[in-house]
């Protein structure tokens, strides 16, 4: 009888430690203690069993109901534990983590570095000038002296008489003509400034200066390249206008205008009803510029172009307000 006891004990206790659900827990508590249970049969048994083996079989049966009892009890809270969250002193380390945010590179800064990488491509590199600049390299070497009228074309910011805030890119194109002979390559990409606010200004901005000088530089070499510029930033199948313009540093001068990106050249209010954008100035340069740098214009010939940054970015990504670039908006940085 002790021996049969034994076996049911054990038997209980490794259906107890296997089980993996509560029902089939509570199957188990049924099938041994239940009214009908094995060990609940032993216990009524117990009157057919000679008078003198009755306490001790009695009391070895009701001590493996407590265990049976204890197990079914402590694998019931192991079960209940596994479900939900483990929390460990109110820290639950099952939730997610805070994942660290990273910067990217200004709009602006992207935009440059693009149009930087399409003229490096084609050989140019990159130059680079003061922006505190002399009203020689800015205005006077470029063709525009102290009384010409282009000179209200630019609302300059004055340090003294002779020293400026530069008004664009341009002088970059004296400086390096000073210091080197041609065959000349550059762009000069930096930031340029001018007294003026509104949704397409701002006192800052930034400007891409090109040169290329060399013997036999004509006007269709500056059409190749900027036009291949062009649909290079902007779609490959953006159509490309010349039109013919005036700037005192470059003869002839043009502007260049790109099919409007919003409406595909239907007319929209962003081309003022034109189907055109402009987004160059450019032209041959001038003789007058080639003296001021002791280049023969009899012998060397080049083309100049310059372009606005926050115009091409704002073009290419549908933005109506310059100022947005500046405000440090997270709302408006993080769209790129
Ligand atoms: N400097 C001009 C401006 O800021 C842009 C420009 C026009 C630059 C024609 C050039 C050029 O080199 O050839 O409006």
């Amino acid at each position: 009888m002790q021996d049969r006891l034994g076996d049911i004990e054990k038997e209980a206790l490794k259906g107890i430690i296997a089980s993996k659900t509560k029902e089939e827990l509570e199957g188990l508590r049924v099938k041994y203690l239940g009214r009908k249970g094995i060990l609940t049969g032993v216990l009524k048994g117990l009157g057919n069993l000679p008078k003198e083996e009755r306490p001790k079989v009695g009391r070895l049966a009701n001590e493996i109901k407590a265990r049976i009892e204890r197990a079914l009890k402590e694998r019931l809270s192991g079960l209940s534990e596994q479900k939900g969250p483990r929390v460990i002193k109110g820290f639950d380390p099952t939730l997610p983590g805070r994942s660290l945010r990273l910067g990217h590179l200004h709009p602006i800064t992207k935009v440059m570095n693009d149009v930087c990488k399409i003229f490096e491509g084609l050989g140019f590199s990159v130059a680079q000038g003061p922006e505190i600049e002399l009203d020689f390299y800015n205005f006077e070497a470029l063709n525009i002296p102290p009384d010409h009228p282009a000179r209200d074309m630019q609302d300059t910011f004055y340090v003294d008489e002779k020293v400026l805030l530069r008004t664009h890119t341009s002088p970059i194109q004296v400086r390096t003509m000073e210091k080197m002979a041609p065959p000349i390559r550059i762009i000069a990409p930096g930031k340029v400034y001018r007294c003026d606010s509104d949704v397409t200004h701002t006192p800052m901005f930034h400007q891409v200066e090109g040169l290329m000088v060399d013997k036999d530089v004509s006007f269709s070499h500056l059409k190749a390249i900027l036009t291949y510029f062009a649909q290079e930033i902007f779609e490959r199948d953006t159509k490309v206008r010349f039109r013919p313009s005036f700037f005192p540093f470059t003869e002839p001068s043009a502007e260049i205008d790109i099919q409007c990106v919003i409406c595909k050249g239907e007319g929209c209010r962003v081309c003022s009803q034109t189907g055109w954008l402009e987004v160059l100035g450019a032209g041959l340069v001038h003789p007058q510029v080639f003296r001021h740098v002791n280049i023969d214009p009899q012998v060397y010939s080049g083309f100049a172009f310059g372009l606005g940054i926050e115009r091409i970015a704002m073009l290419k990504y549908g933005i109506n307000d310059i100022r947005l670039f500046y405000d440090n908006d997270f709302r408006f940085l993080s769209q790129f």
